[in-house]
């Protein structure tokens, strides 16, 4: 019951499916996720509902000892309710509507498109919320995919208006939170308002956080609606959604509130592909994905699911829309499921039983090939499901203990992105470089939100964070905890202005008395000296540090670049991995904790008893004092896995 898969018994014809489920249980399958995109077959034409094939695709899964995860299909909307209401389609920057004819072709503010999808999900709610085989459910499908969560509709301005207007209340305050005086942009009425787009040079940013942060809300309504639907027919069936990897343009911590389980779609190889990586590190994790990506997503989602979290789509073999899709190394798929359930996952669902042969994603490896023969996904998959009873036996699903903390914030990337002041100054890299040192240490990390508990941990990182909640630094006190701050932590306020005495602001600044005065970014070939430790880049934050705040480190020209106060350390720039990692060493020893780098490539998680070993590089690999092994053994293959148990 740990793996799963997507099916699309509408794919196929019907007299194959006895047989795909015959043998996705023989192959240790036991939940197959259906129908998220098929509402042309479920709803041929307006209120017309086609259940018996559906009926007879679920009673044959669940015919075969399979679980169901239903999905509603409101990612894609059917040709017919398109042209009943073309103002579903979602507009882009440039004022035109996305056409009809790929997927997720839906505004999120649209008033028809809520209504449709109340419909039909209730419509499929209904049906089959009480049905035995159905046991969880899927929300629609990968939420702002194809970079749907911003639209410039008509009806995403109305309802952006009446936004603003709950959270400001009146145009004045309006006026001086974004400090509209400056170039004689003060609005009279909510109404006068327009869209921060098109405008001659950049719209104001203050404007544009606050688009985000709506558009974010406006995904969080929507699946809040889906969720409630769900429930009222499925009582006791956990509800789950499946986000993207390192996706940010909505608050996933608020989507995944009204959930149950939050799970992901995991594909390391086009990601490492599609990222900001630079061309030596994508040849060399060219087919085994970056050694932090794939955790780096499960940590972020398992902090935010109620329920242990999912990789809902795991990627089987090489996929189809990355800039360039090279085939995983053998072991691949087997070790990316292990490190799934090593940091704590509840299910692993490969993505997709079988290769479509048509349509868009024909190129897209499966866990069969078009023909039906198992692929090697496959044949990797079927080892997991072997080995895996022997594990969970042992580790009894025990939580995954970390004592390390990483805040990531999604509003911090909206902002960055609004004001980025140097081009490369990209959140979501510096926060995974930061978590990429921690794990190389050899720690397992929480990944948590500014608003959470810190009392738990004894070293928190902070990448990058330039508005902190009130009670931020109480609470940093409060734990007790190592702590590292990251440049710009604390530089504006919630209204994106400068904070008046100047970052990190009044009660980052009690904690580590300093003041920002200037900043500089870097060009990507420029670095700056620190202290013959290594090198700082993207930007420097020039400091005056005040009483009892020690001076660790110096830039060349004399500059504070790192800064302490007891367990408090301020980074002033974004350092080299290997200075990044020996501050974090520091700052993990100083906190008690075993931190110790790694070799290059190799990477481990404790879970329970078990500690689990990944290999990702090209020479067999010795683990040191191991206890007995579960699986594998001392000398880990290329690719390999060991598990084995401490006293
Ligand atoms: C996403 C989607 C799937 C499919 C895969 C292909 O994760 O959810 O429908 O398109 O990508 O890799
Ligand atoms: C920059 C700006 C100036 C002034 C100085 C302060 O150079 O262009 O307007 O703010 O910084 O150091």
């Amino acid at each position: 019951m740990r793996l799963g898969v997507c099916y699309y018994p509408e794919h196929w014809p019907e007299s194959m499916w006895k047989d795909d489920a015959a043998r996705m249980k023989a192959l240790g399958i036991g939940r197959v996720r259906i129908a998220e995109f098929a509402w042309s077959r479920i709803e041929p034409s307006p209120g017309a509902y086609q259940w018996d094939w559906l009926d007879r695709a679920i009673d044959t899964l669940a015919g075969a000892g399979l679980k169901v995860v239903m999905c509603t299909p409101t990612a894609t909307p059917p040709k017919w309710l398109i042209d009943r209401h073309p103002d579903i389609l979602p507009v882009g920057a440039d004022g035109r509507p996305r056409a009809f004819g790929s997927r997720r072709h839906y505004d999120f503010s649209s008033p028809s498109y809520f209504e449709a999808s109340q419909k039909i999900c209730t419509a499929v709610a209904a049906r089959y919320g009480r049905h035995p085989a159905v046991a969880f459910w899927q929300t629609d499908n990968e939420f702002g995919c194809h970079n749907t969560v911003v639209s410039y509709s008509p009806a995403a301005l109305q309802r952006f208006r009446a936004w603003l207007k709950q959270r400001y209340g009146s145009i004045d305050a309006l006026n001086t939170a974004w400090g509209t005086v400056f170039w004689s942009m003060e609005y009279r009425d909510f109404d006068e308002i327009d869209l921060p787009v098109a405008t001659v040079t950049e719209a104001h940013p203050s404007h544009r956080l606050d688009y985000r942060r709506f558009a974010s809300d406006e995904v969080v309504r929507y699946n809040r609606m889906q969720a409630g639907i769900i429930r009222a027919h499925s009582p006791e069936r956990p509800v789950a959604h499946n986000f993207m990897q390192l996706f940010t343009e909505f608050d996933h911590y608020k989507v995944a509130a009204d959930l149950d389980i939050a799970t992901w779609d995991s594909y390391p190889l086009g990601a490492l592909e599609e990222q900001w990586f630079g061309p030596s590190i994508k040849a060399k994790w060219l087919r085994t994905g970056h050694p932090d990506f794939a955790s780096f997503n499960h940590d972020v989602y398992r902090g935010m699911s109620k329920l242990p979290f999912w990789v809902m789509e795991q990627q089987p073999g090489p996929v189809n829309w990355a800039h360039w899709n090279p085939a995983p190394l053998p072991g691949m798929v087997k070790l990316w499921s292990w490190e799934a359930f090593a940091h704590g996952a509840g299910c692993v669902s490969y993505f997709r039983w079988r290769q479509a042969p048509f349509a868009q994603e024909q190129m897209h490896a499966g866990l069969n090939t078009p023909d039906n023969r198992l692929d090697l996904g496959g044949k990797e998959a079927s080892q997991v499901a072997k080995e895996i009873d022997l594990v969970t036996m042992e580790d009894g699903d025990l939580p995954v203990a970390a004592k390390v903390a990483l805040v990531w914030d999604y509003e911090a990337k909206w902002l960055f992105e609004i004001h980025p002041q140097g081009a490369d100054f990209y959140y979501p890299r510096f926060a995974f470089e930061y978590y990429s040192a921690l794990r190389s240490l050899g720690l397992d990390v929480d990944v948590i939100p500014a608003s959470a508990s810190m009392e738990k941990y004894k070293l928190i990182v902070v990448p990058p964070l330039p508005i902190v909640p009130d009670d931020f630094a109480a609470r940093l006190a409060a734990s007790e905890a190592q702590v590292v701050l990251g440049p710009r932590t604390g530089s504006k306020t919630g209204n994106l202005t400068i904070p008046a005495a100047l970052p990190p602001g009044i009660d980052i600044a009690q904690l580590i008395p300093m003041r920002v005065w200037r900043v500089e970014s870097m060009r990507p070939n420029v670095t700056e000296n620190v202290d013959q430790r290594g090198e700082a880049r993207h930007w420097r934050d020039l400091v005056e540090a005040e009483e009892g705040v020690q001076v660790e480190a110096r830039f060349a020209d004399g500059h504070p670049a790192i800064l302490r106060r007891g367990s408090i350390r301020y980074l002033a720039s974004l350092f080299d991995d290997a200075l990044t990692q020996a501050i974090f060493q520091d700052a993990a020893n100083a906190a008690g904790l075993d931190a110790q780098p790694l070799p290059d490539g190799i990477r481990i998680s404790r879970r329970g008893p078990l500690t689990y070993v990944f290999n990702y590089t090209s020479s067999v690999y010795k683990v040191p004092n191991a206890g007995s092994f579960i699986v594998g053994q001392e000398d880990v293959e290329p690719q390999g896995v060991a598990i084995y148990k401490t006293a």
